[in-house]
């Protein structure tokens, strides 16, 4: 639940979600905001007026200080609270809007993927709007002394995990690549990772794993971007491995997205 309340202090996220919600909620809307967490975007729909929200969150105790947060903004009366996993929330009616905000560094950890599945299939209506609607996800080989020698504590060697980190714990060694790009609203596509990705090497170093970010549509104009509130995430590899510019690596990355222990990553230079 704290968690959930201290993402109120990512400002320009919420200013983003609040354009977007402005955009497409009316008087008419009926909205759900899934893992409504502290009620921001719930609280948010209901201001500009929707005629009915419905606010679903897992966590019992991040319902209850939602439903404080909506009576101290006069919009209690327009909004249900419901204590529902998402796959098992099946509402009277489809929703006009669904605001979902699951995401995660590259998807790989939070639930983005199978909440936005869930809401397609039994929330939202046919011509509805699903915010975000469309997410992609970069990747870039770096250097990361800082993260490599993390995991070797007092001569005690720990095996590699992904890390969040900052962008000055890292040094790109390649561009920056689109590794996948997902349309939320369609709920057919099978939402899964697995590519070989090729980079030309621009500066000597010693290559450590890569760093994964996302960029998530709200509606046209508006993108979620990870300086909105979020940090990468730096994918070790099995061994480090030394470059001079001009060589050639190739990534195999696959992964399910929401499924962390089926991320596997391979590299060569070739
Ligand atoms: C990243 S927070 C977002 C909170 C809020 N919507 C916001 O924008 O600040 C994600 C929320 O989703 C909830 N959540 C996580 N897994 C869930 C699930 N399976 N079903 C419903 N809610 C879930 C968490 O409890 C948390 O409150």
């Amino acid at each position: 639940m704290l968690h959930a309340i201290s993402l109120l202090t990512h400002t320009t996220r919420i200013k983003k979600f609040r354009q977007a919600i402005e955009r497409v909620v009316t008087r008419n809307s009926f909205c759900i905001d899934v893992g409504t967490g502290s009620g921001i975007l719930a609280i948010l729909a209901a201001k500009k007026g929707a005629r009915k929200v419905t606010a679903i969150d897992i966590n019992a105790e991040s319902l209850e200080y939602a439903k404080k947060s909506a009576e101290r903004n006069n919009v209690a009366d327009r909004i249900d609270f419901v204590n529902s996993h998402f796959d098992d929330f099946i509402p009277a009616e489809k929703a006009d809007v669904v605001m979902c905000e699951m995401l995660s560094s590259m998807l790989l950890i939070e639930q983005q993927i199978p909440a936005s599945k869930a809401i397609i299939k039994n929330m939202l209506k046919d011509d509805g709007y699903l915010l975000p609607s469309n997410v992609s996800i970069f990747i870039t080989p770096v250097e990361s002394f800082f993260h490599w020698n993390r995991f070797i504590v007092e001569d005690i060697v720990f095996p590699r995990v992904p890390q969040t980190t900052s962008k000055e714990a890292v040094r790109d060694l390649s561009d920056l690549q689109k590794l996948a790009e997902f349309n939320l609203q369609n709920g057919q596509e099978e939402m899964v990772i697995k590519k070989t990705q090729e980079f030309e090497i621009d500066e000597e170093g010693v290559l450590h794993g890569i760093v994964g970010m996302f960029e998530a549509n709200l509606v046209p104009e508006i993108t979620l971007r990870m300086e909105d509130g979020w940090r990468e995430l730096f994918l070790p590899f099995r061994e480090a491995i030394e470059v001079k510019s001009g060589d050639i690596l190739q990534v195999d990355i696959s992964f399910t997205p929401g499924k962390f222990d089926s991320l596997k990553l391979f590299s060569r230079i070739v």
